[in-house]
């Protein structure tokens, strides 16, 4: 694959795009995030040669369940996961988060905490404020430290108690622009269960 920027560039159709004469600059992702042309033909392929309910016993049901599995295995190498079962693929995060916040909020009670941050995508936030309204979980804030911002082990630990069950940490916020040191909050994840986003 050639990387050169100008080659990167001319595969994505919506960066060629002109108004008035002038280039178009795309600030928003993930949800504004602009397709390569390769994605839209097999999108396109797959809506046209491949649409079908999966786990029957059909050619065009095996057809998209390959695709299905393909998908898997590519984004678990992409991640490096430890298996394609690690990966989930749904409509967007927020979805996703949703759908596992109602899960997990099987296990809780109330009284139960969660800590959500102050610097993270509202995706990862009203699932879980929703989930502490509808279950009595209370919700205790972590803030980021204003120097170096990102979270810091001690705001933390100072909120962790017997009653954590779940801690909404991303891992690298858009917000501040700075990857969370990973391996100090790992430990503590122990005291509770961990959501981690990118
Ligand atoms: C950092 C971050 N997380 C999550 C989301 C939500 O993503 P989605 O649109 O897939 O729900 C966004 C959307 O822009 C985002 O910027």
């Amino acid at each position: 694959m050639d990387f050169r920027i100008d080659a990167v560039r001319a595969k994505f159709p919506a960066l060629s795009l002109t108004d008035k004469g002038r280039r178009r600059i795309y600030l928003d992702n993930p949800a504004g995030t602009q397709v390569p042309q390769a994605v839209a033909d097999a999108v396109s392929r797959c809506l046209l040669t491949t649409n079908a309910n999966l786990g029957g016993f059909f050619e065009t049901t095996i057809a998209a369940q390959d695709i299905v599995d393909e998908a898997h295995l590519a984004m678990a190498d992409f991640l490096g996961a430890a298996s394609p079962r690690e990966i989930i693929i749904g409509a967007n995060m927020t979805t996703l988060t949703y759908h596992m916040s109602r899960t997990l909020g099987r296990t809780m009670k109330p009284g139960d905490e969660i800590i959500l941050t102050r610097m993270d995508h509202e995706g990862n936030i009203s699932p879980w404020l929703q989930l502490a309204e509808d279950l009595g979980l209370v919700v205790r804030w972590l803030p980021f430290d204003q120097q170096s911002w990102q979270i810091e082990e001690a705001a933390l630990a100072a909120l962790l108690s017997e009653r954590t069950r779940l801690i909404a940490l991303n891992y690298a916020s858009n917000l501040t622009g700075v990857d969370q040191p990973g391996e100090g909050v790992d430990p503590h994840c122990q005291a509770g269960r961990c959501v981690g986003l990118r």
